[in-house]
């Protein structure tokens, strides 16, 4: 613990109890937290369960009352002030999201700026919740509608962006007029705390913002039962968010659900093989393959597979994998070793179907020490059964496969229950209109490896989920549409 507060430049930021009512209360002794690069242990949590959930809803829904009429410039002055309390605290939060989650400093730091810019854009874009108004049937009447704050909001955030998912939920809800209960995942509550100490500084009010610490289920069942809670919005698994969606049905509130993907990465022959290889490597890798986005299937169009592949293996001899705060580090450690584990499966069923393994292909726990994989480039053929087609990989593995023309090519890319990212690449552009009307997924990167921005919609169709966060649609779902019928005006 000692030694992650060294690192730190603000000592203050490194918190292990929960925020609720602008105080940070003690649970339950817990869990450590653990740096999957070497297992050291970086603190210990203490988990306040459903009894901590309950008081910090009850927070939020009292506080909610004053936020929500609040001007919705001084919302956003706050919003704005938590987002340059972020940026100007970039450096140390960068350190709090390498030693918990595992990735690269450099990385990071880019998530705590990407996540920032979601807090930024919510600030300006709460300003312009517009309502509409509309002709009505009735003779002397009138209609508008308003847009509203939802109400108490809770939030369950994965650990594979510790810092940008919180963000990317909360800054539109408060902005929107929300308040907010944050559930953190166990192995990264240090980034949840340490963007509530700095909300607390912005200048929030008690309630308006807080952050529970404890296992799972007790607090999900609480956010889910509760009728004070009108709005869940969960990033994780798909079983998870079924779960939660379930659990919401028995008091009929708003899920806004971002779950799972299997992301096909459509190359075809007339593409630029160099960008494409660039392309795969920065949506493979990033996170060290742990992103819900990450290119899953790598589906190359025959003629150029060859070329992809030697491209592809070329930029792996030249990853360089260890400890996050290693300089030159660009592939990190999995999450822990049940990850390690798990991605280990996958390879074990492909080698056993006859892929080829180009690259890597084994653990580097020893080696390393940590909860290290070897960057894997894996040619599946056209066998689509594999395992690794057909689960989320979430791991430094990239899997390759070659087929023969653009339908098919389309028809395997959509033959999946999920629908978060696809790529494609291409420089025709008559087969970009086809290609990505035909794709059944909720955004599609052309010639692009990443997707996401504080001004564009991300989410998923089909079993990746429900709701968009980011732009204007990500203020918008914390809202309630409401009508009013004015009648009787003419005298
Ligand atoms: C995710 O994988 O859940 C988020 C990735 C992103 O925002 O780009």
């Amino acid at each position: 613990m000692t030694m992650l507060a060294d690192r730190l430049k603000d000592r203050a930021l490194l918190k292990t109890d929960s925020f609720i009512k602008g105080r940070w209360v003690a649970g339950a002794p817990w869990i450590k937290v653990v740096n999957p690069s070497d297992r050291s242990e970086l603190a210990r949590l203490t988990d306040v369960g459903a009894e901590g959930a309950c008081q910090a809803i009850e927070a939020a829904d009292i506080a909610f009352q004053h936020w929500k009429k609040t001007s919705v410039f001084e919302r956003a002055r706050i919003v704005r002030t938590w987002h340059d309390l972020i940026v100007e605290h970039a450096d140390d939060l960068g350190a709090l999201i390498t030693a918990e989650m595992g990735k690269p400093l450099p990385e990071a730091k880019g998530e705590v700026i990407y996540g920032a810019s979601f807090v930024d854009w919510s600030a300006e874009e709460a300003k312009r919740m517009y309502g509409e108004t509309i002709q009505t049937p009735f003779p002397g009447s009138r209609g508008w509608t308003l847009h509203q704050p939802i109400g108490v909001v809770a939030c369950i955030t994965p650990w594979n962006f510790p810092s940008a998912m919180i963000t990317r939920k909360c800054a539109p809800a408060l902005a929107a007029g929300c308040t907010v209960v944050v559930k953190p995942a166990p192995e990264t509550p240090l980034s949840a705390l340490a963007l509530a100490e700095l909300a607390r500084r912005a200048g929030f009010p008690d309630g308006v913002f807080n952050v529970v610490v404890g296992e799972a289920a007790p607090i999900g069942e609480a956010f889910t039962r509760s009728d004070t809670v009108r709005m869940v919005g969960f990033t994780g698994s798909t079983p998870v968010g079924k779960l939660l969606m379930k659990q919401a049905a028995g008091t009929v509130k708003r899920v806004a659900l971002e779950l799972g993907g299997n992301a096909p990465f459509v190359i075809m022959d007339d593409a630029d093989i160099d960008k494409a290889a660039d392309g795969v490597i920065a949506s493979k890798f990033r996170a060290s393959g742990q992103t819900c986005v990450s290119a899953n299937r790598i589906i190359a169009h025959e003629p150029i597979a060859d070329q992809l592949i030697e491209a592809l293996k070329a930029h792996i001899d030249e990853i360089k994998v260890g400890p996050g705060f290693d300089d030159g580090v660009t592939v990190g450690p999995l999450i822990h070793d049940e990850a390690v584990a798990r991605v280990e499966g996958l390879v074990k069923n492909a080698r056993e179907r006859g892929a080829v393994i180009h690259a890597g292909g084994a653990p580097l726990v020893d080696q390393l020490g940590g909860s290290f994989y070897a960057p894997t480039l894996v040619e599946g053929g056209q066998d689509f059964e594999l395992d690794l087609a057909n689960n989320e990989i979430f791991g430094p593995v990239a899997s390759v496969y070659r087929v023969g023309n653009e339908d098919e090519m389309i028809r395997l890319a959509n033959a999946t229950p999920y629908g978060l990212a696809a790529y494609v690449y291409t420089r025709d552009v008559g087969r970009v209109h086809r290609i990505t009307e035909a794709l059944d997924f909720g955004m599609i990167g052309v010639n692009a490896p990443m997707v996401g921005s504080s001004a564009t919609p991300f989410g998923g169709v089909k079993q990746s989920g429900i709701g968009r966060e980011g732009g204007k649609w990500g203020v918008e779902e914390f809202t309630e549409l409401k009508f009013v019928l004015l009648s009787g005006i003419d005298q």
